[in-house]
């Protein structure tokens, strides 16, 4: 059985003020049955540790180096989000990919390297608009999943989470329909059961792209999608909350 996971991504957004308005509306809202997580920016971190404290939602960072210390101006470590009570990140989103020039050998590297420190990677796979429409989509997702396996192992993939996140979904609107997702998610399971039955049962396979309170309990009915990472609609607490309780 895997239990639901629902994981804000906060993206380039927030404040001091901002935060601590979210995490005291989420928590008026009351419990949900599912595990939630909110990557903040990495500035924010501290002050989300102390935030969240005393509540169930775990905290994540929405990056990390692939190297472990020393002269990398502007870049922070695993390590160091380990250190400071971080226990999720997410590598390799699409945003990252395709505007900070993170690659498959980059994102396999830095799973590597937020494993040796024990956070939990949630690593993003998914395919471009023109990559869908030329029939690619199985093609991209594999080999974006296998470039990390290579690097890290099923043992190393057990302790991870696998986000589908189809370029073409995110920030449009325009959600992936849970029949298409709900294929690439099962095509994603098929790849990992060539390499572990057992962890082809186990992983959780998040969607992301366009999820809302409107559009949630549909996707989160698939047999093999696991939950979310939602980017626009985690920014407004209630509506986060409400995603993460659809049924
Ligand atoms: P939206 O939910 O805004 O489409 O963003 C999805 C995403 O990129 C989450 O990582």
């Amino acid at each position: 059985m895997r239990n639901r996971l629902v994981v804000a991504n906060w993206k380039m957004n927030g404040s001091l003020q901002a935060n601590e308005d979210w995490v005291k509306t989420f928590a008026a809202l009351g419990g949900t049955d599912c595990d939630a997580v909110v990557c903040a920016p990495h500035v924010y971190l501290m002050q989300m540790v102390l935030l969240l404290e005393d509540t169930a939602v775990a905290l994540g960072a929405q990056d990390a180096s692939e190297f472990e210390a020393g002269a990398y101006t502007g870049e922070v470590s695993a390590r160091m989000l380990s250190d400071i009570g971080c226990r999720y990140v997410i590598l390799g989103h699409s945003e990252r990919r395709s505007l900070f020039g993170d690659t498959d050998e980059r994102v396999a590297k830095k799973t590597k390297a937020a494993l040796a420190v024990g956070l939990k990677p949630i690593v993003c796979v998914g395919e471009t608009l023109q990559e869908r429409e030329s029939s690619q989509t199985l093609r991209v997702v594999n080999r974006q999943l296998n470039a990390v396996l290579a690097e890290v192992g099923v043992e190393g993939l057990s302790h991870c989470t696998l986000a589908y996140e189809p370029v073409w979904a995110i920030g449009t609107g325009r959600s992936a329909t849970p029949e298409i997702a709900q294929q690439v998610h099962a095509a994603l399971r098929t790849e990992l059961a060539l390499h572990s039955p057992e962890l082809a049962q186990t992983m959780r396979i998040l969607y992301g792209g366009s999820v809302k309170p409107g559009n949630a309990a549909s996707l989160f009915a698939m047999p093999d999608i696991d939950g979310g990472l939602i980017g626009g609609a985690a920014l407004k607490a209630e509506d986060f909350h409400a995603i993460c309780s659809a049924h």
